[in-house]
């Protein structure tokens, strides 16, 4: 494991370390950056918590890095942490500043670091928030660590990030719901899920809500492929069908033709394209080729708000604890990972590219379809 050029703030024997730097606690500041996902609480709270426990102080930096650019603190105390453990959303607020894209963003950062140093700071972020942590660590060196959070499960370095199994609860949850209604009209339901370039929520939600057909940006799958499936189930005496399809799949036909289905040309901060529409173009396909009558349910961000489930909030406090040991023990420029059944950490400027779907579970799926 590679560590981090600042030497720990482990105090010794348990004590707060108390030095010309530091005086008599250590200051950590935390932030939540790009899009929100549930859990970020629990991660917030076990982080603070375990610092508070060792007699150091944790700092809200707010709505992500801009924050500590500019200074915008709140006070993480007791009160400030309790009670959040179950809530969605970030009580620290997020956005997608870029100190690196915004105007004299490193200067500010750097000016901030001078005026009101922070012996260490918790990046809690996507792929996208990790790389500039990265960044912040190799180019100036900034004592910064990340936590890997995205409903997508994308964030290479790490087996499962938090938020993910609430998502793929609620894209669940949606397919029990549209199996009823389904059933009773005879029709083909196209749920459209989030996942941006992976296929990690379609192909898990569609496992455990057994669905009919599954679309991911991984794996071509035509649209005569899917027609010819819901003619199958139809000879069978299926008389409906459950089609997930994930937001950054392609439009794919027989003939070779592909099509890329966008909401807009807009892209957010960080570059990425808005994605969304694909459900809609890929009902209307399945329509014409069936001549059964479909429908579409595009789940949008309600798969990232509210109460995260017990599994994420287990995840996110490890997670938070995790980042907590690794800040007292100097570990900067490292992010918290899930490995198989173990927490540890990898370095950050490992962390790079998207975590695709693992195929042998679109095997399994398969099984049923
Ligand atoms: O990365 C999480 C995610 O919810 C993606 O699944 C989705 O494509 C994107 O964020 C939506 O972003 P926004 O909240 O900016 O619309």
């Amino acid at each position: 494991m590679r560590r981090g050029a600042a030497a720990s703030l482990r105090p010794p024997e348990g004590r707060c370390r108390r030095g010309a730097r530091y005086g008599a606690r250590v200051r950590v500041g935390i932030l939540t950056a790009g899009g929100d996902c549930p859990g970020l609480n629990a991660v917030i709270r076990a982080c603070g918590r375990r610092l508070m426990r060792a007699g150091h102080e944790p700092v809200g930096l707010l709505r992500g890095y801009r924050g500590l650019a500019e200074r915008d603190h709140m006070v993480l105390d007791h009160p400030a942490l309790s009670g959040i453990l179950h809530l969605g959303g970030t009580i620290l607020q997020t956005s997608s500043y870029n100190p690196f894209r915004e105007p004299d963003g490193i200067e500010k950062v750097k000016a901030a670091q001078q005026a009101d140093p922070l012996d260490a700071i918790v990046a809690i972020g996507g792929e996208h928030t990790m790389m500039i942590t990265g960044r912040l660590h190799e180019e100036i060196g900034l004592p910064v660590l990340g936590v890997p959070k995205t409903i997508d499960n994308d964030v290479t370095g790490t087996d499962f990030t938090f938020g993910f199994d609430t998502a793929v609860q609620i894209a669940t949850d949606a397919i029990d719901r549209l199996h009823t209604t389904a059933q009773s009209h005879d029709r083909v339901m196209v749920l459209e899920v989030m996942g941006r370039n992976t296929g990690w929520i379609a192909v898990c939600a569609g496992i455990a809500g057994g669905a009919d057909g599954i679309v991911i940006p991984e794996l071509e799958l035509t649209v005569e492929e899917l027609a010819d499936g819901i003619a199958r189930r139809h000879q069978f005496g299926k008389d409906f069908s459950i089609i997930v399809v994930a937001e950054g799949a392609e439009l794919a036909f027989a003939s070779g033709e592909k099509r890329v289905i966008r909401e807009s040309e807009e892209t957010d901060n960080y570059g990425y394209p808005r994605l969304g529409g694909i459900g809609e173009a890929l009902a209307r396909e399945l329509e014409a080729r069936t001549g059964y009558e479909t429908r579409v349910t595009r789940l949008g961000h309600v798969q990232r708000g509210g109460t995260p489930t017990a599994s994420d909030r287990l995840l996110a406090t490890r997670y938070g604890i995790q980042v907590a040991e690794m800040a007292l023990a100097g570990e900067f420029g490292q992010m918290a990972a899930l490995r198989g059944a173990e927490m540890t950490s990898v370095p950050l400027s490992e962390v790079e590219g998207i975590k695709t779907v693992d195929l042998r579970y679109l095997e399994v799926a398969r099984t049923f379809f």
